[in-house]
């Protein structure tokens, strides 16, 4: 009985570890942290806390996912850009051409980590939106929705 304990902890503990891939692509984003710091104002690109769940409802699976943030690494574009309103914001991002294995752990590590909410960023844009009233009720919105009111509701919701 007390193995089982003590081996549900140990389980429960690596499941909240980052793989050693992961520990190394924490390091090696700083690359990308000069642009993606979520606390930079003006900000200069999105948080990683948006692009993991943007990329995430696309790719869902870790292997996917990785190939997919290397891929746009390698060669942003217009076309396979997943998040259309930070490219019309902030133009595209230019190539990061690192080696492969680094792109690499940079995704499982991006795949992996739990982002803090952007709450600089959040507050950023909202007092920089055009101030009008948020429609709708929070319901629904995702593209073509609200975008300030979604921000608005996120922003409330973990940041105070
Ligand atoms: C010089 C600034 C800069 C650097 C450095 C940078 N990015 Fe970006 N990144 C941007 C900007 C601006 C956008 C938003 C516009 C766009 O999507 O092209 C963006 C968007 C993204 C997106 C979302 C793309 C999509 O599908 O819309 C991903 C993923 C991303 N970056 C990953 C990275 C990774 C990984 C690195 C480091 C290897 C990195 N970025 C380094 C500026 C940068």
């Amino acid at each position: 009985m007390k193995n089982l304990t003590l081996i549900t902890l140990i389980l429960a503990f690596n499941s909240m570890a980052l793989t050693l891939e992961a520990e190394k692509g924490k390091t090696a984003i700083n690359a990308c942290l000069a642009c993606h710091n979520a606390e930079l104002t003006p900000s200069l690109a999105p948080p990683f806390y948006g692009v993991q769940n943007r990329y995430k409802r696309n790719y869902a699976d870790k292997q996917s996912f990785i190939t997919a943030v290397s891929d746009w690494a390698k060669n942003p574009t217009q076309e396979k850009a997943l998040m259309k309103r930070p490219v019309k914001k902030f133009g595209l991002m230019p190539a990061m051409p690192l080696p492969d294995e680094m792109l690499a752990q940079i995704g499982a590590y991006l795949y992996e980590e739990t982002f803090e909410a952007p709450c600089t960023h959040w507050a950023n844009d909202l007092k920089n939106s055009s101030g009008s009233q948020p429609q709708g009720n929070g319901q629904g919105m995702g593209r073509g929705g609200n975008h300030d009111a979604m921000i608005r509701m996120k922003y409330n919701q973990l940041c105070k």
